[in-house]
């Protein structure tokens, strides 16, 4: 069913309140989770779900109510229960500092945080113009292809090996395991199946980096992820499992998310022709472009936190312990902050009021990296005046935790 049909079944019989689980994967993988999520705003704003797949959690709606969890980091814990809905088995859990509370949080952010720095972007910039440059020219013409695979993930994928500095022919590992890290191995088409065989896949990548790391602790410091690791003070001794974790957040934080966005802008503008007009009339508008896609496709879905104690988030009272969701997706579109939330507009007056990036202590350490790659793909597309043509509907990802676009067949007409 379209999400129009969705919207008028539940008008004519609403579903009950108490019965609404948002954290249902296939709601993303057809993409019909705005309507719910319009009522939940409307009627329930802060919605507890007693009883979902994976367990109690409430779930914040609107924008203001995210913001005050995020800036709440002592009552909201990142380190209690992580990041996910889904809480990770025990034994499984990989952690990382997206997972911790200060002060381990804070020591281990400030180090790896120079990377995506506006220096070091600098630089980076000429690398990824020359690189977007090769992979657009190399693009086949009249011909039906798919953008994830050709453009997505080979932009992103390149980036990652830089920030890395990765063994370049190797670098389709990194895509692999950014896969493995955050699939729902209860898709059918996951790369894994278990969290066994994730855990077994992730420390096969431990391994990988650990002989990268051994190059790069006995060579002079680089501006590298690994480098900056091994070499930094509170990093450097980090236990095998807190290593492995987070190479895994550097991999996913920096792939998939901007992956999507690139082919969830490339779709938004398909399906609104109007703003591609506005915008090949003005390129001036590719930076507003850039942050309307990264609102618009939202590509981290939701973040969560446990509360430290008990507490009370706009009238509801929260216990100690209880599992608290923030739905992005549902936070830019809430239509008491942001204009005619559900249109793609490529000049709006505040085009970054938006939560895609998170707020506060965990806010995204790489967003001007991201940006950046975007700007620089938009950039580049337009000075080319490349006429590309969505050929079919995407195919989404079945997951409630990442936005993901797995395939978008397009055609550029030459
Ligand atoms: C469009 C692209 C991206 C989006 C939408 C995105 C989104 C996010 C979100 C929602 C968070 C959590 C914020 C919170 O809890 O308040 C986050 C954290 C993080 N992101 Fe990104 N991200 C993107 C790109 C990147 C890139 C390119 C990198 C790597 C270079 C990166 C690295 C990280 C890291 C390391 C964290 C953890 C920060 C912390 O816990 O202190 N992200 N990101």
């Amino acid at each position: 069913m379209t999400t129009a049909a969705l919207a008028a079944a539940d008008a004519a019989q609403p579903q009950p309140l108490a019965s609404i689980d948002v954290s249902d994967p296939t709601l993303y993988e057809r993409d019909t989770w705005q309507p719910l999520f319009a009522r939940l705003r409307r009627e329930e704003p802060i919605h507890y779900c007693a009883d979902s797949p994976y367990g109690a959690y409430w779930s914040v709606t609107r924008y203001n109510d995210i913001m005050a969890v995020e800036l709440d980091h002592a009552t909201y814990s990142s380190e209690l229960g992580g990041i996910q809905v889904r809480d990770a088995p025990p034994d499984f859990t990989l952690t990382n500092f997206i997972r911790m509370d200060p002060p381990r949080h804070t020591s281990q952010r400030r180090t790896v945080a120079p990377v995506a720095a506006p220096n070091n972007l600098v630089s980076y910039e000429v690398t990824i113009r020359e690189r977007t440059r090769t992979v657009l020219d190399a693009l086949p013409r009249n011909e039906t292809f798919d953008w994830v695979d050709k453009v997505s993930i080979e932009l992103t994928t390149m980036m990652l090996a830089t920030l890395f500095d990765f063994p370049w022919a190797e670098r389709r590992k990194l895509t692999f395991w950014s896969d493995v890290a955050v699939c729902n191995v209860d898709a059918p088409d996951a790369p894994v199946h278990s969290d066994e065989e994730r855990l077994a896949e992730l420390m096969r990548m431990g391994t990988y980096f650990r002989e990268l790391w051994k190059e790069r602790v006995n060579a002079p410091p680089k501006l590298d992820l690994i480098s900056m690791m091994a070499h930094g003070q509170d990093t450097r001794d980090m236990p095998e499992r807190e290593f492995i974790g987070n190479l895994g957040l550097l991999i996913v934080g920096g792939n998939d998310t901007t992956r999507n966005s690139m082919s969830g802008g490339l779709l938004a503008l398909s399906q609104n022709p109007g703003e591609l007009a506005k915008l090949k009339a003005n390129p001036a508008l590719v930076p507003s472009l850039v942050a309307e896609t990264i609102r618009y496709q939202t590509p981290v879905i939701h973040m969560r936190r446990t509360a430290t104690r008990d507490t009370e988030l706009a009238g509801r009272k929260i216990g100690k312990g209880d599992k608290v969701v923030m739905w992005y997706v549902s936070g830019n579109r809430d239509e008491s902050v942001i204009d005619n939330p559900d249109a793609f507009i490529v000049d709006r007056a505040k085009p970054r009021q938006h939560l895609s990036y998170g707020a506060g202590i965990h806010r995204c350490v790489g967003d001007r990296l991201a940006d950046l790659q975007l700007r620089v793909l938009w950039e580049e597309i337009l000075a080319r005046d490349l006429d590309i043509q969505v050929m079919g509907p995407p195919r989404r990802l079945y997951s409630n935790f990442i936005r993901g676009i797995r395939e978008l067949p397009v055609r550029i007409v030459a």
